[in-house]
């Protein structure tokens, strides 16, 4: 996870702010922390059951759907505006590298 982190913090370093181009990779970097969760909770959530902690796995189970919540709306937030307006930007920065 601390990794995640760094890996988030550097996506800021490198992107201009108020960019969508920081903005997507953000989304990928919330992503990634989401999937790690996903797969840590949907573990522990089969482990409850197969040791017969019914109410433990339904807890869990509450959470991992949180989660794939979580990064479902992030997809969903990529795919509809934030992708598109980030790749518009990288075709301005082209288009602006060639005129100069
Ligand atoms: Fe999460």
């Amino acid at each position: 996870m601390e990794g995640l982190i760094k890996e988030a913090e550097s996506i800021i370093e490198e992107t201009e702010e108020g960019s969508m181009t920081r903005d997507a990779g953000l989304i990928i970097a919330a992503q990634k922390v989401e999937h790690y969760e996903i797969a840590s909770y949907g573990g522990l959530a089969q482990l409850a059951k197969t040791m017969g902690h019914e109410d433990v796995k339904e807890l869990l189970g509450q959470t991992l759907s949180e989660e794939k919540g979580a990064d479902e709306l992030l997809t969903e937030i990529a795919e509809n505006d934030i992708n598109w307006q980030a790749e518009q930007e990288g075709a301005e920065d082209k288009e602006n590298n060639e005129e100069e």
